[in-house]
């Protein structure tokens, strides 16, 4: 299996709460290295453009509103099967559903509220890193 690099964001309900450390410390312990990382406050347009794919989805005008409401940390994290991992370590979109030990099963309160985000393609990962890393913003 290759090494990859997927995109992570801990949305603006981790770092309200103060739990960026406990989340990257599940990251760290599945075996994900996190080798770019940043926490920046998103604008409209930014997530606008990241979530552009959803624009035709009843809760579109939320999801851009709470990704702005506060601060994210852009992350690339890298490891065998990256892409894949971090979403089964993520756990289901929504965290009713998400299996025991996930982070959104240990940490999230609602579907649109779900602490994190990881890229679901090889594709996408490498369109949504491009969005917010250089690669100088990048060491492993
Ligand atoms: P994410 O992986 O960041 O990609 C799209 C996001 O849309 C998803 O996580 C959820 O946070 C959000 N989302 C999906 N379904 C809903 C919903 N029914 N209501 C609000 N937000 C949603």
């Amino acid at each position: 299996m290759a090494t990859e690099r997927t995109f992570s964001i801990l949305k603006p309900d981790a770092t309200k709460r103060n739990i960026t450390g406990a989340v990257n410390a599940v990251i760290e312990k599945a075996g994900l290295r996190i080798v770019g990382q940043r926490r920046i406050q998103m604008s409209k347009a930014q997530a606008e453009k990241f979530y552009e794919v959803h624009n035709a989805r009843p809760f579109f005008g939320e999801l851009v509103e709470f990704m702005t409401s506060g601060p994210v940390v852009v992350q690339v994290l890298e490891g065998e099967n990256a892409i894949a991992k971090y979403r089964e370590v993520m756990g289901a979109t929504n965290p009713a559903q998400a299996a025991e030990g996930t982070i959104r099963k240990t940490f999230s309160e609602s579907v649109g509220e779900n602490t994190v985000h990881g890229s679901d393609s090889a594709e996408n990962a490498k369109i949504e890193i491009a969005q917010f890393f250089q690669d100088s913003d990048i060491a492993d």
